[in-house]
């Protein structure tokens, strides 16, 4: 099935851009446009107002609202949501001449052009505005979000007089009463109005949720040359009314300093009130804006990928590690990447088993700190887990498929109920960052206890056959089109591993470190007997493989289920669940997402090239995509296989998926994992990376249409930078430590010099 681009933006290498205005594209370009620093992201609307088609979306990582739907009728089923809430918009504009109030749906205007600048996170709109009473102003809106001091924002309007003379009002605020799309409802109480005009022009207001009172304080600084300043106070939104002279060849400008402070789950409002005591000290905007210039600075130095012969994929991949950086960048301890970032309301802001298997990888080799507090976020909520794992009769900690505060979110009980996918994707994080970091007392502080909780909940869902193999039964492995399936190879394969590493873990840390030992030991009454139990059942697991054929059965029985020829399916039926009953799509061997072969890339080492070859031909005409993050999978293991065409073929829409709408749904927000999984596909695809066995390795190939590319790797202290061309590949690193490695098979200690050997096609 083939998805098909929708281009609209121009390419370039180094900027997102939009020349002259197309409303269809308009909810699109909001999400495109979406700018974040992990602890508030807001979307590329127009902030003057607009009464086309629009999402005013504004949302802050960690502020959640819940609704408690009525499904609970069954032990273990959630009768609960949460989602991240539609907060201030702290953008708030509006513009008036001559009693024409400024609206791009209906004003006559040219000259339309919006810019994000991938070095700087600035995003700048620009346009002339013919007014109804015949002047023509230029207008100039810029924005951005500062990655260092996270509270603070910048907006800039500057509006340039082409023609006429006139008054211009300007209208700054703080508005709390934009309704949460999806429930389309506002869920805002709001108080601490304040609007002062005297010296400087100063708001400020106070947001309180309905249900869950998390709070949000905005406030701003506007420095404006005005004539006149009006204050506006209206429901649960606060602002300020300039009125500015223009003539010919002038020009006006306002700047807006934002800062927004919020309480969450675990903040002292003791702090929280001192923050707020102190809102007036703080950097100006220049600092502010320099400080983010240099952020951007150094994730490029460190983490930028250049793609040689191919700017779409170039601007592509940029674009997908600013999201990355956008979304997270371990600045905020304990909060986690929801599927779609901060840029929209679908997926209700839940992170998902996503954020181990696919985010985790990029964090793990571009940013240490980022990876650990991904990791941080799961022991925090390690209690929420454990309450978890007693609603469905389990011991220990079951980790939710969907959360924001650590509950299980997700109302589709099949999921939520049966896929012990995020338990187990916790270990395979926590070994994952163990491997990379040898950070011991991590582990020994917060992976350990873990481990173990999770090993508990593994030997209380399970059962032994009546031929006393251990597995897991009614369970939904990660293709979601089969559930209440028994010993799904994905899951039992996990478990045999979870089971493996905690036991590996628990008896290096007793040996090494027998105060730590004991400290979690007594704190969850560990027992020895436990440990025995799950040595015997990773001994006795059962995982479905067939000797013969080399293949791994999905779950018991998938190879006699009736076969569906996936591509002969109408591309009108797709997307499937709008097409096929419920039911329909689980009778037959058609898969949603890598299952096996998701298994084969986790531990690729684990599996010969035989095994490879038969699963991933078994498997891959057989599944359908349906999840933007399947296809990069895919093609990592294609370019493996050396089918270098099918692993092109595959990443084709990777780096682009939103910028070109591949999926139609970009207007909801992006699709920020596989955005991850797109950085995996270049590295752990093209560059051949392996990192799951002795060392990293890699093992390059180039697609046909690249004369080259460039990555970068953040590895043992070290920035390690890969040139593949056709030619040759050359390693250099930044600082000359030594670092071992292989390439192609070969092991490799890198030092100062450029380390150069041939490409080997
Ligand atoms: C996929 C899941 C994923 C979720 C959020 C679903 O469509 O099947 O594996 O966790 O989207 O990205």
């Amino acid at each position: 099935m083939a998805k098909v681009a929708d281009k609209y933006f121009e390419t370039d290498q180094w900027k997102i851009i939009e020349h002259g205005y197309n409303p269809e594209y308009g909810e699109v370009a909001e999400s495109i446009f979406s700018l974040g620093n992990e602890y508030m992201g807001i979307r590329g609307f127009f902030e003057e107002g607009y009464s086309g088609k629009k999402l005013i979306g504004s949302y802050f990582n960690g502020i959640y609202e819940q609704t408690e739907p009525d499904y609970g009728h069954y032990k273990g089923i959630v009768d609960f949501t949460e989602y991240m809430v539609n907060s201030v918009n702290w953008l708030y504009t509006r513009v008036e001449v001559d009693g024409e109030q400024l609206d791009l749906a209906t004003a006559d205007m040219e000259d339309f052009q919006r810019v994000l600048d991938l070095k700087t996170g600035m995003l700048t709109r620009s346009f002339v505005w013919n007014t109804k009473s015949g002047k023509k102003l230029r207008l100039t809106f810029e924005r951005f979000l500062s990655m260092t001091e996270v509270e603070c924002a910048v907006q800039k309007i500057t509006v340039e007089t082409l023609q006429g003379n006139g008054t211009i009002q300007i209208t700054s605020g703080l508005d709390f009463s934009e309704k949460h799309q999806m429930t389309d409802e506002n869920l805002w109480e709001c108080g601490r109005e304040n609007v002062s005009s005297n010296e400087e022009i100063k708001l400020s207001i106070e947001g309180t949720t309905i249900h869950t009172g998390k709070k949000v304080y905005s406030s701003a600084k506007i420095f404006a040359d005005c004539t006149n300043v009006k204050e506006v106070l209206r429901e649960k939104s606060v602002a300020a009314q300039m009125d500015f002279e223009f003539q010919d060849g002038s020009k006006i400008e306002v700047i807006k300093l934002v800062k927004n402070i919020t309480l969450k789950d675990g903040d002292s409002e003791e702090e929280y009130e001192e923050k707020i005591a102190q809102i007036d000290d703080g950097k100006d905007v220049d600092s502010l804006f320099r400080e983010t210039v240099k952020f951007w600075d150094e994730v490029w130095k460190h983490s930028d990928i250049i793609i040689e012969g191919d700017d779409e994929n170039q601007q592509g991949i940029r674009f997908c590690i600013f999201q990355m950086f956008q979304t997270y960048h371990g600045a905020v301890k304990g909060t986690n990447i929801g599927a779609k970032g901060l840029t929209g309301e679908a997926y209700n802001g839940n992170a998902f088993w996503d954020t181990e298997t696919y985010c985790l990888p990029f964090f793990l080799f571009n940013n240490q700190e980022a990876a650990k507090n991904l990791l941080y976020f799961r022991y925090k909520t390690l209690d929420e887990a454990r309450e978890r794992a007693k609603m469905l009769d389990c011991k220990g900690a079951f980790y939710p498929i969907a959360t924001i505060s650590g509950k299980e979110c997700c109302n589709l009980w099949q999921h939520a109920s049966l896929q012990l996918q995020a338990s187990t994707a916790v270990a395979y994080g926590i070994w994952f960052y163990e491997k990379v970091f040898q950070d011991q007392e991590f582990i020994k502080k917060y992976g350990l206890e873990m481990l173990i909780e999770i090993c508990r909940m593994l030997a209380t869902r399970g059962d032994y056959s009546a031929e006393g193999k251990y597995g897991f039964y009614c369970v939904m492995g990660p293709d979601e089109f089969q559930m209440m399936v028994n010993n799904n190879c994905y899951t039992n394969y996990m478990a045999k591993f979870t089971f493996d590493y905690t036991l590996k873990k628990l008896g290096e840390i007793e040996q090494e470190d027998a105060a730590a030992y004991q400290k979690v030991v007594e704190a969850i009454h560990f027992e020895n007997t436990e440990a025995v139990a799950w040595a015997e059942m990773s001994e006795k697991m059962d995982i479905p493989y067939h000797e013969d054929t080399k293949l791994f059965e999905q779950h018991e029985g998938f190879f006699k289920l009736p076969h569906v020829e996936v591509d002969e399916i109408p591309v009108e039926d797709f997307p499937l669940y709008h097409h096929w009953t419920y039911d329909r799509i689980y009778r037959n061997d058609m898969i949603k997402q890598p299952d096996v072969l998701m298994l084969m890339l986790l531990f690729n080492s684990k599996f010969t090239m035989e095994q490879l070859k038969a699963n991933y031909e078994y498997y891959e005409h057989r599944c359908i995509h349906e999840s933007s993050l399947s296809p990069s999978v895919h093609s990592i293991l294609a370019s493996q296989l050396g089918r270098h065409q099918e692993a092109y073929d595959f990443f084709g829409f990777a780096t682009r998926m939103d910028l070109d709408n591949y999926n139609r749904n970009t207007r909801e927000g992006l699709h920020t994992t596989s955005i991850a999984a797109a950085w995996m596909n270049i590295i752990y695809g093209f560059g051949g990376l392996r990192t799951d066995g002795e060392g990293i390795s890699l093992n390059p190939s180039i697609p046909e249409n690249w004369t080259g590319y460039t990555f970068r790797i953040n590895y043992q202290n070290e920035t390690i930078e890969v040139h593949v061309t056709k030619e040759k590949i050359e390693i250099k690193t930044e600082k000359g430590l030594p670092v071992s490695l292989t390439v192609y098979g070969e092991p490799v200690v890198l030092n100062q010099d450029v380390y150069t050997c041939p490409y080997q096609a």
